[in-house]
């Protein structure tokens, strides 16, 4: 199931200004269409992790080309203009957004960056709160003389949307403050609901025959934007105010002091708001807070830390759409409970028989899952998985979402056991779990022995071999090869080279099929021959191996003359044997890869296979080590944001120059090549007083400029 990685876009230095504004047009249209899906529908699709980078790309071509910074640019805007239904309302100071760290090292970084600023030593005090972030809505109460007289939503951040009649249904809200008869104070902080209610709601709605909504922040967002204040009413909406707008005069001056007046005045206000003197003391709050989580009986999404000195945060100020004082530490791991509809089982290229749970649509940190994996038979049987159960769903960053655990006091007495295929569902081949000779026991993976008739591992084979760090076959993605393989165009990888030839044939007829414009098969066509030489070491890995990943490729490729040398001595190494023994002088290779590498290369199948692909294409050497290079065999560390590499190319280009890369500092360490934003790694370089260069001196020294 190799999913092709997106390819990464070129530095914005590197582009035209042309090109820049249509890439800055694009991600602008992009931007808001995700702004108005998360602010206006309450159904984000996107994670924020991926809107994230979509809005530092964005951010980026204008740093780069400062002229898309015009006064509409989003980097300006918060959010999406209010929806018509509601009266506009326009905030005298406007409501704006955080920006987010989504590591300890990050959250370091911040608090680095707030004494720089600042200008403060070390050691010169600086207190922050922490507080939890809550999952809700933003809305800025206004009173008046102390009684409430207008509620906004954030809306764009300049102009919101007028709920005062849903806000004063809301209980928890006090219609006057007690105690402060200033002109004028804006309270602002989450409209929330909390998981009962949340439950509760859905119930209802079920009964009611309506859909339920997604999560307590869509169902706190859509009941608060209900035309009819009645129906707001009913819904149980909750409250936390943590921060300020207009004031006619503040009740303390800092944030934990006007906080805890808001508490006085009647406000609710989050108990788990702390003062903290360090960042160690933020730290172990945010841990805290994270281990309450589950338990809080309302959705929170990180720790919000603020300087507690409001003259500060004046000082610090705004940068376009966050203050500068505040941050917002995202949790990790993002976790939703749903219901397990279905097991369906996915046969992978090597034939692994994979175990999908489909689930009832649930959002889990703002994206919609409705498939998660379950690994494996034993997974299932551990978990006591069946279908009908209630399951935890967890997500985290860009990986395929797992089942973490049932909840058993949810089990219905009609839930199904799952009992694992012992044949392939797809091509009906017997599926077994093969046994480990020296330990005795079944191979967690259940196999399908059908691999040369199997048409699921065909094509997973086939996207496999035209894969980015395979052969790389640009316009050869995953529907393409779908698509020409149930046509019959393409069976086995050396029919993609011969693709052309029969298509100039009339014997396909490419360019007349939906999807395949005469363009796109061009390219297509050009993509391919562009393919007909290769380095060894990715043609190796490109044939799907069992256990031979790119490392293990290299190794080969290194080892070995030629690929018919390689090829040879596979064939003929049965353990035992001399060829086997050619193996053993391979560092890094174990006996596991041996045997595959030998049941592979002595499969006569696979033998007409390679043939037909070494008619097509030509094999090159590896890229070889330029062991005359300054830092060969030195280790490098690369930190803080590249803006000429992405991380694969620099990886590349060390291993070229042959360097060793790795992710830490230390003693070991030769050389930090350290780019924009660099943190802590680059303290501990200096620390240890190893050389640091920048980005372009990298280029100087490895004799690339
Ligand atoms: S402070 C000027 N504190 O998170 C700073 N925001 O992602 C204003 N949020 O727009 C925000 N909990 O809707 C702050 N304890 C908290 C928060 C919080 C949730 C929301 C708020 C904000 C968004 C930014």
């Amino acid at each position: 199931m190799a999913r092709r990685a997106a390819k990464t876009p070129p530095p914005p230095g590197a582009l035209t200004p042309a090109a820049a504004r249509a890439e800055h047009a694009k991600l602008g249209a992009e931007i808001a269409e995700h702004d108005r899906r998360y602010y206006q529908e309450d159904a984000p699709t996107v994670s924020d992790a991926d809107y994230d980078a979509l809005r530092r790309r964005y951010g980026e071509l204008e740093r780069k080309f400062p002229e898309l910074a015009t006064a509409e640019s989003l980097t300006r805007t918060v959010g999406a203009p209010p929806a018509e239904k509601f009266a506009k309302v326009r905030h005298a100071i406007p409501m704006l957004s955080l920006g987010n760290v989504f590591s300890e090292e990050e959250a370091r970084e911040f608090v680095a960056r707030v004494r720089r600023f600042l200008g403060l030593s070390d050691d010169a005090a600086l207190e922050f709160t922490a507080e939890p972030k809550i999952d809700g809505l933003s809305c800025s109460l206004r009173y008046e003389r102390g009684r409430l007289v207008s509620a906004a939503t954030r809306g764009d951040g300049f102009e919101g949307e007028d709920v005062a009649a849903n806000i004063r249904t809301i209980g928890e809200i006090p219609q006057e403050l007690h105690l402060y008869r200033g002109e004028v104070l804006e309270a602002r902080g989450e409209v929330y609901m909390n998981h009962h209610d949340f439950a509760a709601l859905n119930d209802r709605r079920a009964a009611a025959q309506k859909p339920k909504f997604a999560n307590p922040r869509n169902a706190a967002a859509g009941s608060l934007r209900q035309l009819d204040p009645s129906v707001t009413a009913g819904r149980a909406l909750r409250f936390f105010a943590y921060a300020w707008g207009e004031a006619s005069e503040l009740p303390a001056g800092t944030q934990k002091g006007v906080i805890e007046a808001f508490a006085r005045f009647g406000l609710p206000v989050n108990p788990l708001t702390r003062l903290c003197a360090n960042v160690e003391e933020m730290l172990a709050h945010y841990r805290a807070i994270e281990a309450q989580r589950a338990t809080l009986g309302y959705d929170i999404d990180g720790v919000v830390y603020k300087v507690n000195d409001i003259s500060l945060q004046e000082r610090l100020g705004f940068v376009s759409r966050a203050p500068r004082w505040a941050v917002a530490h995202k949790f990790p791991a993002e976790r939703a409970t749903t219901i397990l509809r279905d097991i369906e089982i996915q046969v992978g290229r090597t034939g692994v028989l994979t175990p999908v749970a489909r689930l009832e649509p649930v959002t889990v940190g703002g994206v919609v899952v409705s498939n998660a994996t379950l690994h494996n038979e034993d997974e299932i049987a551990r978990k006591d998985v069946r279908i009908g159960d209630t399951v935890v769903v967890q997500r985290a960053g860009d990986v395929i979402p797992q089942i973490v655990e049932v909840a058993l006091e949810k089990r219905p007495h009609d839930a199904k056991p799952y009992k694992f295929p012992h044949v392939c569902p797809v091509c009906g081949s017997a599926a077994l779990r093969e046994i480990d000779e020296k330990t005795g026991e079944a191979d967690v993976a259940r196999r399908c022995t059908g691999s040369l008739v199997c048409p699921a591992q065909a094509v997973e084979r086939l996207k496999h071999f035209a894969s980015r760090n395979a052969m790389d076959i640009e316009g050869l993605g995953d529907k393409q090869i779908e698509y020409l393989y149930h046509e019959g165009l393409i069976k086995t990888a050396s029919d993609i080279f011969t693709l052309q030839a029969r298509d100039e044939a009339g014997l396909t007829r490419l360019k007349n099929r939906e999807g395949f414009g005469e363009t796109s098969v061009n390219n297509l066509f050009a993509a391919i021959n562009a393919r007909r030489s290769a380095p060894i070491n990715k043609f190796i890995y490109a044939l799907g191996i069992r256990h031979v990943g790119e490392t293990n490729a290299k190794r080969l490729a290194r080892h070995f003359d030629d690929f018919e040398q390689l090829r040879a001595t596979a064939g003929a190494a049965k353990p035992g044997s001399e060829a086997y023994a050619v193996f053993d002088e391979i560092d890094g290779l174990g006996p596991v890869v041996v045997e595959a590498l030998h049941d592979f290369f002595a499969e006569p199948h696979n033998e007409r296979e390679i043939d037909a692909l070494l008619r097509q294409v030509t094999l090159e050497p590896m890229p070889a080590f330029e062991v005359s290079s300054p830092i060969a065999g030195k280790t490098v560390v690369f930190t803080g944001s590249l803006e000429r590499l992405t991380r694969d190319e620099a990886k590349a280009q060390a291993e070229r120059f042959g360097a060793k890369i790795s992710g830490s500092v230390s003693k070991k360490t030769d050389l930090v090549v350290a780019g924009p934003g660099a943190g802590s790694k680059l303290a501990k370089a200096r620390e240890l007083g190893i050389e640091v260069i920048s980005e372009d001196e990298w280029f100087v020294l490895t004799g690339q400029a």
